[in-house]
């Protein structure tokens, strides 16, 4: 047997052995675990300001009963937590922060293998990629979404419910005591966003990659299947540790686009194009925005779930979950992927069953047809930008339309009330510097409410255009991350009020209807914004983030460093 990487550690007998050994005894750790077994880290995100995950501990408890059932040791250490709702500026700014404490709290520490505690939007995609730069045996384990959000008799789905019932407080149709009411009928256990967010889409990912265990993606938080599930990855990553399955053998170009496949079968969130970039990136797998399009063309939406449809992830469990989706793919599908538990997806699901057709159509009948992330370029876009067809109107998806621009989101949030707007459902809605740098952060903004004068009327969306992200639990007609960004001098900078704005989705084209040497012009007049903030962090993320279409990376962490570390501690 190969010497293992803890045996650099707790294998010495000499001062240092007793050193590395002694401290870690102070809680009554016996001798007999030093004999060589497998070390297991289990990488976790609790906090209580990260409410989707305060169940952590108790996940936590039964991954360490698994590793400990299979022979293993394990070790138990916090990183930092990214809470979606809580954090400012946006969480996304400190996805690669974490990212960084998630890889040297790995490579530093006397690890064989990992067990990553996943829930909120930013803390999957932060310990994939910082555990894949260091890439030793991993397994993710999601924390599962809440129950369904139950509100005077009906549905109410996390965020997706939030945006309507904030526009009909804003429109007068609701009081501010149903409002509160409905705050707490909506999140009502432990758990992560149930609507197809952010969350849930990762926690998807996280599956169809094969990084995660079959289920993990659906049994709600506080179903006794979670633990189980828990448990099991604890028994597997012991495996993992023997067989040597190291994260760069599942995470292979295969998975990626099995990924990107199940990413349009779900519906799932804007934001995973981002992040798997991002993961691709660390570990060298070729990936680009134009797979996204490519793989996700002819590939249907066949989940019915809040935003774009109606159910809840608990429904989704309920019906068969992710493998159920899975297997509807099959001709799509790289069968012969590897994934944590040692088996091809293939053979992980090809005998999933379906237990309800409404939430989980077939692929011959889907819940809505061709819905792939489509990919734009042109003129304002020449790095790429995104649009999610199966959130968007119909309508909408070719249109031509004056732009009303919004230098920034203070901007926007100063005059979208003011009935002197001049607005109508016909223009085009440009917000700029809310991307990766512009904001910093590259914040959840692209969905902008619509201007109450247009609200009164009854029209429900508008074409939108930004540099920013959008919430996973958004919807509407919203072109996202515009790359390059305004503030990184894109064309986006240039636009100005009364400039028409084409779409046409169909031929995956976004234009500027400005001359060249007017937007030549522009450019020569057009100053860099000054940055919020010019120290700490803000100014590293400033200064290395790359744009959107590269993951929004650093520039400094893609690739791998492997886990070895140069120099001992003494
Ligand atoms: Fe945490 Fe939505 S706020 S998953």
């Amino acid at each position: 047997m190969a010497k293992r990487r803890s045996a650099a550690w707790f294998g010495r007998q000499d001062i240092y052995g007793f050193i590395y050994r002694s401290w870690v005894k102070n809680r009554g750790v016996p001798q007999d675990q030093f004999d060589g077994r497998p070390v297991i880290g289990i990488c976790n995100t609790w906090s209580e300001l990260t409410p989707c995950n305060t169940h952590f501990r108790v996940l936590a408890e039964h991954v360490r009963y698994g590793v400990l059932e299979a022979g293993g040791f394990p070790l138990e250490f916090p990183v930092m937590s990214l809470g979606e709702t809580l954090l400012r500026p946006t969480a996304m700014l400190y996805r690669n922060l974490a990212s960084m404490d998630v890889e040297e709290s790995i490579r530093g520490n006397p690890l064989d293998g990992v067990v990553l505690l996943m829930g909120c939007d930013k803390t999957t995609p932060s310990l994939i990629m910082g555990a894949a730069s260091v890439d030793l045996p991993t397994i993710g384990v999601s924390g599962g979404p809440m129950l369904s959000g139950k509100y005077h008799g009906k549905d109410i789905g996390s965020g997706t419910n939030v945006w309507s019932m904030s526009e009909e407080l804003r429109a007068g149709k609701l009081t501010l005591h149903e409002f509160h009411e409905a705050e707490s009928c909506m999140h009502r256990s432990h758990g992560h966003c149930m609507t197809m967010g952010t969350a849930s889409t990762m926690a998807s990912m996280v599956e169809a990659l094969g990084v995660g265990l079959p289920g993990n993606a659906a049994f709600p938080a506080v179903d006794a299947r979670r633990n189980v599930l828990a448990r099991m990855a604890g028994r597997r990553i012991v495996e993992m540790v023997n067989e040597n399955l190291v994260l760069s053998k599942i995470l292979t170009k295969e998975a990626f686009e099995n990924a990107i496949r199940a990413l349009s079968a779900i519906g799932g969130s804007t934001n995973a194009v981002i992040h798997l970039l991002a993961i691709a990136r660390r570990v060298g797998v070729e990936l680009t925005l134009d797979d996204f399009d490519r793989l996700g063309r002819g590939v249907h939406t066949l989940v019915d779930l809040m935003p774009s449809g109606e159910y809840l992830m608990e429904d989704f469990c309920y019906a068969g979950g992710l493998p159920a989706v899975l297997r509807e793919l099959e001709d799509l599908l790289n069968k012969d992927a590897l994934t944590a538990n040692g088996k091809t997806m293939w053979e992980n699901v090809k005998d999933a069953p379906c237990y309800n057709r409404k939430v989980i159509t077939p692929f011959a009948k889907p819940f809505k047809e061709n819905t792939g992330i489509a990919v734009l370029r042109g003129n304002l876009c020449p790095d790429g930008a995104i649009i999610k067809p199966s959130a968007a109107t119909p309508q909408l998806m070719r249109h031509r339309g004056r732009a009303v621009v919004f230098e920034n989101i203070e901007d926007f949030h100063r005059r979208i009330d003011d009935p002197k707007l001049d607005i109508d459902e016909s223009c085009v809605m440009v917000l700029k510097n809310c991307g990766p740098k512009g904001y910093p952060g590259m914040a959840e903004v692209g969905n902008m409410p619509l201007p109450p004068k247009v609200l009164k009327k009854g029209i429900t969306d508008m074409v939108r255009i930004s540099d920013a992200r959008m919430s996973g639990t958004a919807y509407g007609t919203v072109v996202l991350h515009i790359s390059p960004e305004a503030a990184a001098g894109g064309a986006l900078a240039l636009v100005q009020n009364g400039d028409m704005i084409e779409l046409d989705v169909s031929k995956r084209i976004l234009r500027l209807d400005v001359s060249d040497q007017e937007l030549k012009d522009r450019k020569a007049r057009w100053t860099p914004p000054k940055p919020p903030l010019e120290r700490g962090y803000w100014k590293l993320y400033h200064d290395h983030v790359l744009q959107a279409h590269e993951g929004a990376d650093f520039d400094f962490l893609v690739g791998k460093s492997g886990a070895f570390v140069p120099r001992d501690n003494h």
